[in-house]
């Protein structure tokens, strides 16, 4: 038996009407933002990935799906997130003569190799925005509530917005030196893979899982403490603009976020009760990612948001059970002339748009009756010769037990 890949998922017809009512939503808040779609390809060149995630990150250094293509020696990814396939697609557009800020919005399969556990997968799920142009408080103010009320229509009340700021460009290599000093005087404590970040990338000494770099992390100097003016004045902004919208949060300073891209506002909203894997949505700003793909000095912001951790999170809610659709009518026919007049009713009533099943397997009545009652049909209409001949038939409504005479030629639902 060939089974699926470890970490992969078969979403089956009873689990998809929760994504596509999920993705609806999605689609529907973006859009009331003014965020449009936008659809990059699935793999692009591990040089996307190494420049604009960051070659110090456990994302590029550990997770990719790298592989050599067939073409000589050129080495290709699949992507294992959208903010930086993005970017390079505003570039390689020229998209620069749009109406700024450009907002853009995807929903994408990423792929990343974790270790599998509830809420983590290999090939996931992401809904995400991104908005470029904008550097202003506001539009961070924004982008985060576009968040919020995403998880507000799933019906999540187990989630909290944890908001931090971590600094830009001038002020980074003052909080550096803090960091580098603090954790200098605990070297002996930290993992093999800290003594290496230490040297090449500290901030990422934050983010450790080893329970004993996280506890040095829970006391080393804090971001917040370390802002340039200018990189307060925006945070404060901030968090005044999200109390005039009404959207509630908790300012976190452990929230570094595993990307290296990020400056400045970083949040996450985190799910109660929904195990290890509580992150269901994660962004920030990243005002240098532009520039580093190669395009001109462009701000941005965005988020984007795990799927099947929200499916989680609306399981621990109550809010996750949508009814996949039902046939508004079963015809079930006996015999080969009632089996073709039933193919021609169904056929006309799907033209008119709806859901209708007749049989497809030459079954007995009691049988077809059992398919309709299973399929949850609201009616039914049973066809023999008889009905056939007078060309009338008796439509069973189930839900109300109740039935009438309609004529076979052009009744209509
Ligand atoms: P991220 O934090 O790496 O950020 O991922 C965002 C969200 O994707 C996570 O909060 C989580 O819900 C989901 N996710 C990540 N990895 C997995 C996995 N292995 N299995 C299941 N779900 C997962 C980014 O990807 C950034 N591009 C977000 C962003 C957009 N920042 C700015 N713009």
């Amino acid at each position: 038996m060939i089974q699926k890949i470890k970490g992969t998922m078969d979403i089956l017809p009873e689990e998809t009407p929760l994504f596509r009512y999920m993705e609806g939503i999605m689609r529907e808040e973006a859009e009331k933002y003014g965020f449009g779609e936008i659809r990059t390809p699935t793999f692009e060149n591990t040089e996307l990935f190494v420049r604009g995630v960051g070659d110090t990150t456990d994302v590029v250094q550990k997770e990719m799906y790298t592989f050599a293509d067939r073409d000589e020696g050129r080495s290709i990814t699949l992507r294992p997130e959208g903010t930086a396939s993005v970017a390079r697609a505003l570039i390689e557009n020229g998209r620069y003569g749009d109406p700024m800020p450009l907002k853009y919005y995807y929903i994408i399969n990423c792929f990343r190799h974790e270790a599998p556990q509830a809420g983590r997968s290999r090939e996931f799920f992401q809904f995400g925005t991104e908005m470029f142009g904008a550097d202003s408080p506001a539009a961070d103010a924004t982008s985060i509530a576009l968040a919020a009320s995403v998880l507000r229509r799933l019906g999540l009340k187990n989630v909290k917005l944890h908001l931090n700021s971590i600094g830009c460009k001038s002020c980074r290599p003052n909080y550096r030196g803090a960091l580098v000093e603090y954790y200098k005087s605990h070297e002996s404590e930290i993992c093999d893979t800290c003594k290496k970040r230490l040297v090449t990338n500290p901030l990422r000494l934050l983010d450790c899982k080893n329970p004993e770099c996280a506890a040095l992390a829970a006391a080393a100097p804090r971001t917040l403490d370390h802002l340039c003016p200018d990189c307060r004045a925006h945070f404060d902004s901030l968090c005044r603009m999200l109390d005039a919208m009404g959207v509630e949060y908790v300012i976190d300073p452990a929230i570094v976020r595993g990307l290296d891209y990020y400056t400045r506002t970083v949040f996450e909203f985190v799910a109660e009760g929904i195990g290890a894997q509580s992150t269901v949505c994660g962004g920030g700003r990243y005002d240098g990612l532009v520039e580093e793909l190669g395009g001109p000095a462009l701000p941005g912001i965005g988020f984007a948001m795990g799927l099947t951790r929200l499916v989680l999170a609306m399981r621990e809610c109550g809010t996750a059970d949508i009814e996949p659709a039902r046939p508004v009518l079963y015809i079930a026919a006996l015999g080969a002339r009632a089996a073709e007049c039933a193919l021609g009713i169904t056929e006309r009533l799907r033209r008119e748009g709806h859901i209708v099943e007749c049989d497809l397997m030459g079954r007995s009545l009691k049988a077809q009756m059992k398919y309709a009652n299973k399929k949850g049909a609201r009616y039914t209409l049973i066809l023999g010769d008889n009905e056939i001949d007078t060309g009338v038939a008796a439509l069973r409504d189930m839900e109300r037990s109740e039935q009438r005479e309609v004529r076979l030629a052009d009744f209509t639902l």
